[in-house]
């Protein structure tokens, strides 16, 4: 019954956007979930937040530059998408508070194993798509070829 939910961290294929930017930051906050994942299982409580603090670092990095991004390319669906962006955080922040206060409690790991992964998983796939469907359109991707020479190896 509870076989599929560590998959639900992992970065599968129906969640690539060719859009190189979006597919490495989305990857790197899946493996992040996953690590997250593992330290659930009995790791030590400082290495947990630790970990729980990385994601944050990087969820808020990532929403951000694609809310910079919907802004600079006028992107019609902006105002929908930042509030899907707002109301997730909003969830996201107070499980940490919940996980500061009480620790890894199991609402607090379900939370995090499973409701946070899932909506990412959802948000990609809903809300993100069409945004790299809309970039795509709107313009070849300069950065595209240069990267790919470089192997797509480039981390920044
Ligand atoms: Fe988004």
């Amino acid at each position: 019954m509870v076989d599929e939910r560590p998959t639900s961290t992992d970065w599968t294929r129906e969640l690539v956007l060719d859009n190189q930017d979006m597919d490495r930051q989305h990857a790197v906050l899946f493996a992040r979930l996953t690590a997250v994942s593992e330290l659930l299982d009995g790791g030590p409580r400082p290495e947990l937040e630790r970990a729980v603090a990385a994601l944050a670092d990087d969820l808020m990095a990532h929403l951000a530059s694609e809310e910079a991004l919907m802004e600079e390319t006028l992107y019609p669906e902006r105002a929908r998408h930042k509030s899907a962006h707002e109301l997730f955080v909003a969830d996201f922040l107070q499980m940490r508070e919940e996980l500061r206060e009480k620790g890894p409690t199991p609402p607090v790991t379900e939370w995090l194993r499973i409701r946070i992964p899932e909506w990412l998983r959802f948000h990609v796939r809903v809300n993100d798509a069409p945004f790299a469907a809309y970039l795509a359109r709107r313009r070849p991707q300069p950065g595209d070829a240069r990267q790919r020479k470089g192997d797509g190896r480039r981390l920044s």
